[in-house]
């Protein structure tokens, strides 16, 4: 596995690549990898002939100072883990190599980056959609790939591609989860014992909203209930978003629910906001490690 820290040489390599015809992907993370990130790259792996993976923790998409710094960090472990799945680059930036001084453009969202996670933490997907934007154009790969726990984040990289033509194929990937169910995330490396033991209430919340709609259970309002109560049984946790969106749009959904639904979860502990998603109706929308 080669390491690029410039923009200048990995172009160079990709160039040589795209001229022999090769197939890029992309996996845009932000390191302190864990099994999810992993999955995402044996995608790549499997559907292209090169794989680009980068680690660059953007600081435009954090809304505190504090949280940026406070970000987990591993690259040393990062890239010896990716040099054993088969990563052919690992694209690791400086700040200053992505964010020269006097940067102004921005790619924004009138709708979707206003709602639900973009509502708590504003100007986090206008950083997150700029990134993106900057590195479509620097790798020119020809699949992306995301993690479907990040589900807004998907559907506005989504929206962008097709909104601003970017000739590249957006792959979502199932959520990677923990034996216990918990969805694998970078910020559970900052959880305390207490609070990850605690953050099984996620799972059993949205499996709870699950089986209720299994059993065919079609009242927004009812599910919505279901998934609050089943959180509040946990104290640790602080409920910030419990919400049911359109899988394709992210409308929100009439009372009675008719198109593909996902449920959309966060909860924080202690300083520690967690994520998760269902697709309601979806029994294998998940991969869970062995670890
Ligand atoms: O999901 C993430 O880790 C980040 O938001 C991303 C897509 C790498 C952009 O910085």
């Amino acid at each position: 596995m080669i390491v690029f820290n410039t923009i200048k040489n990995l172009q160079a390599t990709l160039t040589k690549d795209r001229e022999k015809g090769k197939i890029i992907g992309f996996v845009p993370t932000m390191g302190a990898l864990h099994a999810g990130h992993l999955t995402l790259a044996r995608h790549s792996l499997a559907t292209c002939q090169r794989t680009v993976f980068m680690i660059f923790v953007n600081p435009k998409q954090f809304c505190s100072d504090e949280d940026f710094s406070s970000y987990p960090r591993s690259l040393v472990k990062d890239v010896a883990l990716l040099a054993k799945v088969g990563v052919d680059y690992c694209f690791a930036p400086s700040v200053e190599e992505i964010w020269s001084e006097g940067h102004e453009t921005f790619v924004d969202m009138d709708q979707l980056s206003r709602v639900l996670l973009g509502k708590q933490r504003p100007g986090h997907f206008r950083g997150v959609a700029t990134i993106l934007a900057k590195t479509f154009n620097i790798i020119g790969a020809n699949k992306a790939f995301f993690g479907e726990k990040d589900f807004q984040q998907l559907i506005i990289v989504r929206r962008m591609v097709k909104d601003l033509a970017f000739p590249v194929e957006i792959v979502g990937v199932p959520t990677c989860r923990d034996p216990d169910g918990v969805a694998s995330s970078s910020r559970n490396l900052l959880l305390t014992a207490e609070d990850r033991k605690a953050a099984v209430v996620i799972p059993q919340s949205w499996r709870a909203v699950e089986r209720l709609y299994h059993a065919g259970e079609r009242s927004s309002k009812r599910l919505l209930e279901v998934a609050r109560k089943v959180l509040e049984k946990e104290k640790r946790g602080k409920i910030e978003i419990i919400d049911l969106r359109n899988v394709e749009t992210f409308a929100n959904v009439e009372e009675a629910i008719k198109k593909p639904t996902v449920l959309i979860l966060a909860v924080r502990f202690g300083k520690i906001q967690l994520i998760d998603q269902h697709i309601l109706g979806s029994n294998a929308s998940c991969i869970y490690t062995t670890e």
